[in-house]
């Protein structure tokens, strides 16, 4: 149902050829009590007119006003382009149209019509109040609305945080793996070696009693003899030492390698230290890049040009997941094989970090956008878009910009700057 039509008071209107003074005495009536103006309608009930107290006010203010103008046809003084609306309308289209053609004061109420015939007389205020109440409603829905974007826009966040330590950690499982494989195969060969040892002990063992023994004779000599050739097997003892010697120096190797990364794990998440700290720029590229070698590594070769840089006071964890998330979408952006040049310098001001490859390339047009919550042109699943609002947001917490140069076909050149306003020296 209309909410219009709650509106409509049933006020009688006016023929225009009603009088000025038949107008004015019915304003003094009670039922047009309330009414700030009455309609006038033709004979077909259709509003043609509508005179206000305010309009007859005027009117009777006049010297003589009653004398003159009282007998005078309603038609000669109403306002003509009537303020009507269709009952059916909505209230913001209703409201539109008054307030576009309201007069000033606020002295007229208005007319109410159903398939163009007058249908009754409407408050303006009760257009303004019902109007202000369906926009505190809205406003009220808008706010709902936004809470929830907000809290989903923060899930978003945090589960793109929670793919990139997904994707950390397949890659650090995966450089984790391969030493761990040789150490696990070392480990066999020691162990089927260590066997071999065992039986030969074994025989030793047999041929040193066989010999203690007062009883023994020339043949149990000789079966011992037999015995702890067979637990030989034509082995080469000194080339087995040789090599088992390798084989724990490989193995070694290998449990390095893996400390290694754990550390470099560990660096890298930054458990261990403060969350705010003196931290150098290139000891976060070096744990980034220790992370991000099993993206990088089939992809691009990595250049260091590594500036003797001040240190920077700042949240280490999260400029190391600045970087990573700069060298993977440099990895990214590589089709077959590139390269990734990484360099730091500093200024009086602050320190700089450049990120440079020869991927494919940002087009112009989607330069401006790249920094935007959601933008990709990955397929989906594989980039949610997230990765460079993230750097955007913590390099501008840290104070700091983040440029970005661009050319399709050539590569891209991020370039981060930190302030130096807390820095200390690296000598320091
Ligand atoms: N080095 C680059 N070379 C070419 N295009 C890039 C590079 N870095 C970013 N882009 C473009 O900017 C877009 C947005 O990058 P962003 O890191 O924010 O999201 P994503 O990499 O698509 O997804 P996510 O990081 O969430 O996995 C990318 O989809 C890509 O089109
Ligand atoms: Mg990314």
């Amino acid at each position: 149902m209309s909410v219009l039509r709650a509106f409509a008071a049933n006020i009688p209107c006016f023929k225009p050829t009603d009088t000025i003074n038949t107008v004015a005495d019915a304003f003094l009536s009670a039922t047009y009590k309330n009414c700030l103006s009455v309609a006038v309608v033709n004979e077909h009930n259709q509003p043609v007119g509508m005179i206000s107290r305010h309009q007859l006010n005027d009117i009777f203010l006049k010297k003589f006003g009653r004398d003159l103008f009282g007998e005078r046809a309603v038609s000669d003084f109403m306002r003509k382009d009537v303020l009507a609306v269709d009952v059916d309308s909505s209230l913001s289209t209703a409201a539109a149209f008054i307030s576009a053609n309201m007069v000033f004061p606020l002295s007229e109420d208005f007319v109410l019509t159903e398939n163009g015939c007058y249908l009754g007389m409407a408050a303006v205020l009760h257009l303004l109040s019902a109007m202000e109440k369906q926009i505190s409603q809205s406003s009220a829905a808008l706010n709902r609305a936004y809470k929830q974007l907000s809290s989903s826009q923060a899930q978003l966040v945090q589960s793109e945080k929670m793919a990139a330590l997904g994707q950390m950690v397949a890659g650090v499982a995966h450089e984790i793996n391969t030493p761990l494989g040789y150490v696990n195969n070392n480990i066999e060969m020691v162990r089927e070696f260590f066997g071999q040892i065992q039986f030969i002990v074994q025989a030793h063992e047999q041929l040193s009693d066989t010999l203690l023994s007062p009883d023994t004779t020339d043949i149990d000599i000789a079966e011992s003899l037999a015995a702890l050739d067979d637990a030989k097997m034509d082995m080469d003892l000194t080339q087995w030492f040789v090599d088992l010697d390798a084989l724990f120096n490989d193995t070694f190797y290998g449990v390095e390698q893996i400390s290694e990364l754990v550390t470099g794990l560990k660096d890298f998440s930054r458990l261990d230290q403060a969350v705010t700290d003196n931290v150098s720029l290139n000891d976060c590229i070096d744990s980034a890049l220790l992370i991000a070698r099993n993206t990088l590594k089939y992809k691009v070769e990595v250049i260091k040009q590594l500036g003797n840089i001040p240190k920077v006071r700042c949240t280490g964890s999260q400029i190391n997941q600045v970087l990573l998330n700069l060298f993977t979408n440099a990895a990214q952006a590589v089709k077959e094989k590139g390269y990734l040049l990484i360099k730091t310098w500093s200024d009086a001001s602050a320190v700089y970090v450049s990120v440079q490859d020869t991927g494919c390339g940002i087009p112009a047009e989607n330069l401006s956008r790249i920094f935007d919550p959601f933008f990709t042109t990955k397929p989906v699943g594989e980039g949610t878009g997230l990765g460079l609002s993230i750097t955007f947001k913590i390099i501008q917490q840290h104070g700091g910009s983040v440029r970005v140069v661009s050319e399709v076909g050539k590569g891209t050149r991020f370039v981060i700057a930190l302030p130096l306003t807390q820095a200390l020296s690296a000598a320091a």
